[in-house]
């Protein structure tokens, strides 16, 4: 009998299951679509924890489908998921109300009311991160506050794709890499950081057991086997959040090594041996799917979203190769049109959940093509933020492994390349957590005995995409993007005192 080994990632647009044969070679996959997600006001996103669990079973089959794989030649399954996403089950283990998902900003007053009881220094000393309104934490704060009778429902605390792994197996569990964004993680010993739990009146006992990412966590029930066609007592191994997964399937697992990944927002991510911080906060000090490892990353909230905002609202009917296309038609730098991508706010390196999107120079003569490479080009100034404060860090970046949609268009590619001034390489397999996560559920079964050597093994640069001649253009550039952002903060703290 084959074997073969699958990677589920709970994404934000949709749920995608992946199969991969004993080499690592990925034999199919097969994406669900998730509903959109609820945004009831600007800066606030939900999703029904309920609808990633029907998508995954849609894709699980799906994907068994299609390579024509039975349950019982997978030997293990691993997951994926969007981070830092809430989700609350009662005691008869129901959810209890949608997801306040990774993006959604609402939850400034209680960042606030934390850094004032605990102190900003303690906070520190305690997840290794500052509490910003994207993590899991304040947003468990704001239902406290906002919706007491469900607060006092609450029993269970969980990640996206930890509620999967629920639904799988019964098992109440996460890993390591996803807890750290919560900022209830006690990142630099690996375990929850019950002075937090304790010091903001949170019972310890609603917090999921944590493992490592290559660990067994439980197996696949009875009734998860009927739901989905895997067989019942199938390891399901730890995974990760999406980003360090995505770090697993683009071999970012040794020093010097730095990725960059383009998908709903955008990560640049570099694996680091021992811990470090920004002082600033300004990136996360996260663990990673590696054993005893850690990583850094800086986030840019509205990458892929930008674009795909572009398209639903403004360019309705194109498609990205199409807009991709038509912006290579406008020259550097957009004729002056400039791009901010705060569509949620931002993380790296602001750290505002107030401020928005903008284009800035915008002209009667600008057209849908100069629109377009502006928002391009905004995602790169953005990312490039990102990778100049982990350069700071003294992470060695020598090349940058580019994956997710960013790495599909021949334009955005050597957009980065230019605006980051390194060379952009891409990987044989552009699956990113999916992938991960096959990774490191072979890794959990004794496949591989490592996931470096799994990363060894399976990942291959295919294509390096070396700064052109606009680069110089671009750095000249980016300085311009970069004093934007100061110019314009006290007007989004206006907006944001009038919605
Ligand atoms: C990482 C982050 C996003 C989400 C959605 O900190 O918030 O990557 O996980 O992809």
């Amino acid at each position: 009998m084959s074997a073969y080994w699958m990677g589920i990632d709970v994404g934000t647009g949709g749920s995608r299951a992946l199969l991969v044969d004993e080499t690592g070679r990925i034999a199919a996959a097969r994406t669900a679509a998730h509903e959109d997600m609820k945004m009831e006001r600007p800066l606030w996103a939900e999703q029904r924890p309920e609808n990633w669990w029907d998508a995954c079973q849609q894709a699980i089959r799906g994907v068994l489908a299609d390579a024509g794989v039975t349950g019982a030649e997978v030997r293990g399954v691993s997951l994926s998921g969007q981070m830092h996403g809430l989700v609350i089950l009662d005691a008869d283990h129901a959810v209890i109300r949608p997801a306040l998902i990774w993006c959604d900003q609402r939850s400034q007053a209680q960042v606030d009311a934390i850094n004032a009881k605990v102190g900003k220094e303690r906070v520190l000393a305690c997840i290794a991160n500052p509490v910003l309104t994207g993590f899991t934490l304040p947003k468990l704060l704001w239902v406290r506050d906002n919706e007491p009778a469900q607060y006092d429902r609450v029993r269970h605390l969980l990640l996206p794709k930890d509620y999967i792994r629920f639904q799988l197996t019964g098992e109440l569990a996460s890993e390591v890499s996803d807890a750290s964004g919560t900022a209830l993680f006690d990142v630099v010993n690996r375990r929850w950081s019950y002075e937090l739990a304790d010091a903001l009146g949170i019972d310890r006992s609603i917090l999921p057991k944590v493992y490592e990412s290559e660990e067994v966590t439980g197996v696949i029930s009875a009734a998860a086997a009927a739901a989905t066609g895997l067989h019942p007592g199938t390891p399901v191994i730890g995974g990760g959040g999406d980003q360090a997964a995505s770090a697993v399937g683009n071999g970012i697992v040794a020093p010097g090594l730095v990725s960059d990944t383009i998908g709903t927002s955008g990560v640049v991510f570099a694996h680091m041996d021992s811990v470090a911080y920004d002082p600033g906060g300004r990136v996360h000090t996260f663990c990673h799917a590696v054993r005893d490892k850690w990583h850094v990353m800086g986030v840019t909230q509205g990458a892929g979203l930008s674009l795909q905002w572009f398209r639903n609202q403004l360019a309705a009917g194109a498609s990205y190769d199409e807009l991709t296309r038509e912006a290579a038609t406008s020259t550097p730098g957009a004729r002056g049109l400039f791009w901010l991508p705060y569509l949620m706010g931002e993380r790296t390196p602001h750290l505002d959940s107030t401020c928005r999107a903008a284009w800035i120079g915008l002209t009667a003569a600008h057209t849908r093509a100069d629109m377009t490479r502006a928002v391009l080009e905004g995602v790169c100034y953005s990312q490039k933020d990102c990778l100049d404060i982990i350069a700071g860090l003294g992470c060695g970046v020598e090349t940058v492994r580019l994956s997710g949609g960013g790495a599909k268009s021949p334009l955005w590619k050597q957009l980065f390349a230019d605006i980051f001034a390194k060379p952009v390489s891409v990987l044989e397999s552009q699956e990113g957590s999916a992938f991960g996560a096959a990774l490191l559920a072979m890794t959990g079964t004794g496949a591989f005995a490592s996931v470096t050597e799994a990363c060894q093994a399976t990942v291959r640069e295919v294509e390096t995409v070396l700064p052109g001649v606009g680069s110089p253009f671009y750095q000249r550039a980016h300085t311009v993007f970069q004093a934007m952002y100061p110019a314009l903060r006290d007007s989004f703290r206006s907006i944001d005192s009038l919605s």
